[in-house]
């Protein structure tokens, strides 16, 4: 007999993710909802739902204030079947859950209910609080050793067992000396759920529908309650842009040790910014000083140096960047490619063994494999309406100082003699030459000079 057929596991267990965002953010001070403000590229929200999704869940209640279409885009922007459930009157968290009541009453198997201004919980955590529910516990509270317990709601234990949550408004002052408080995420098995939530009262200090008034529900109803502990990092909320910032710092942290462990080398960890979705290969090695702006990706040993910035770029293996090379999106760099200091490219694929050394824009260009781009190339792609494209073949010489004038088209093994404006395109292997011809006149100096000195003397 296989005793795995029948075992319900976390992972076939359906999952409702029920997302309070109805965060009022009045001190962010901001024209934004507090849950689209970002760390590390992504907003707090996304953060949330895609850590959540890593933890399994199947469907997702996000709960939103009304008037808030932008937090229900950035929603479906990230997770287009997500419902979204309107809070029309602030009375509580136990009423923000219930607003999701339709997907409640479909009873998954397992509810998880998240804050999405508190973007540091991990998928484990959300594994770990899950867990419970599996085994027979009714609510799952996360909680943590809190350093200052004041505005918390406490938690009452008695061995294993959470008797109830007390809000901080409502504790007396024994219940106040607690200092194992309620993180605010919970996980509560879907066919009691409703029962339990529709249960809530607000005969409290705020007199507002708690959600943490479940425990006491349950364990009444001889259902269990348990708690999971878990750092007070992971419950750090975002209220105002101090504790933004103090967000961002965690997971710049998080990155950088999940980047150093993968074999990335971060000579100055401290002062490499990353996104949330940045791949570095194994032995790229990132000089002090670089900034990831989001969908970046370099395969493996491309050194990138210094005060570099990048987003929306590829860089394949073995290529150089920088120091001060700023790639845009739509940057693609070949294999074993140089980029040097005071290089800007965008939408630009550059060829295996390119080189762009120096002082240069390549915009909307596709440049062939080992074609040297001289000092001080210019693509000019815009003509103040439209962006144009300039392609120069594999093995080409680009003299500095240049100008390419698009649309325009420069061979394969080509050459364009420095200061040229090249506005006709030059067929492979042909020499254009887009500059006035030199001329010199012999001794013109020293006649000058005679000339200027007697003016002078008058
Ligand atoms: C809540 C918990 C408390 C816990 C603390 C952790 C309750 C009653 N209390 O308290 O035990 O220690 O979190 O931070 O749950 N929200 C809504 N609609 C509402 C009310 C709140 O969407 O009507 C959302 C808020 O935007 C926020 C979250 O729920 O994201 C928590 O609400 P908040 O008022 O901050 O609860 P606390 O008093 O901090
Ligand atoms: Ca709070």
């Amino acid at each position: 007999m296989n005793l795995n057929v029948s075992r319900t596991t976390s992972t076939t267990r359906t999952c409702l993710a029920v997302v309070l965002a109805a965060g009022e953010g009045t001190r962010m001070k901001s024209a934004k909802p507090k849950v689209l403000h970002h760390v590390a590229n992504r907003s707090l929200l996304g953060h949330v739902l895609a850590t959540l999704t890593e933890a399994g869940a199947t469907r997702y209640a996000v709960v939103v204030g009304p008037d808030r279409a932008d937090v229900e885009k950035e929603t479906h922007r990230i997770l287009p079947d997500a419902s979204i459930f309107v809070q029309r009157e602030r009375l509580g968290t136990g009423h923000a859950v219930l607003s999701a009541r339709e997907a409640l009453a479909q009873k998954p198997d397992d509810v998880i209910v998240a804050y999405a201004d508190t973007p540091l919980v991990t998928k484990e955590t959300f594994a770990k609080l899950r867990a419970p529910l599996a085994e027979g516990a009714a609510v799952v509270v996360m909680a943590f050793e809190a350093a200052d317990p004041t505005g918390y709601g406490r938690l009452i234990t008695s061995g294993d067992q959470l008797l109830a949550i007390r809000e901080h408004k409502d504790a007396t002052e024994a219940e106040r000396t607690i200092t194992l408080c309620n993180g605010g995420l919970m996980a509560i098995r879907g066919d009691v759920a409703l029962m339990l939530l529709d249960k809530v009262g607000n005969d409290n200090a705020k007199n507002e529908y708690y959600l943490t008034d479940i425990v006491e529900i349950a364990h009444t109803a001889g259902l269990r309650a348990v708690v999971t502990v878990v750092p007070e990092e992971e419950v750090h909320g975002v209220n105002d842009r101090a504790q933004l910032a103090t967000a961002e710092r965690m997971i710049q942290s998080r990155l950088r040790e999940a980047t150093m462990a993968a074999g990335t080398t971060l000579v100055a960890p401290e002062t490499i910014f990353l996104s949330y979705d940045t791949k570095l290969g194994t032995d790229v090695i990132v000089e002090p000083h670089v900034v990831f702006g989001p969908g970046v990706t370099v395969e493996t040993g491309v050194t990138i140096h210094s005060f570099s910035y990048l987003e929306g770029t590829h860089v394949s293996a073995g290529a150089g960047i920088g120091p001060f090379a700023r790639l845009r999106p739509g940057a693609a760099i070949g294999a074993k490619a140089k980029v040097g200091n005071f290089v800007e490219i965008k939408n630009t694929d550059l060829g295996a063994g390119a080189k762009v050394s120096h002082l240069t824009y390549l915009g909307d260009a596709k440049v062939g494999a080992e074609t040297n781009i001289g000092a001080g190339t210019i693509t000019c792609n815009y003509d103040g309406y439209n962006k144009h494209l300039t392609q120069i073949g594999e093995g080409a010489f680009i003299g500095s100082n240049s100008s390419l004038v698009a649309p325009v088209t420069i061979g394969d093994g080509a050459f364009v003699g420095s200061g040229s404006v090249i506005t006709d395109s030059v067929p492979p292997d042909a020499l254009a030459l887009g500059r006035g011809r030199q001329v010199t006149k012999e001794d013109w100096a020293v006649a000058f000079r005679a000339k200027a000195k007697a003016a002078k003397g008058k």
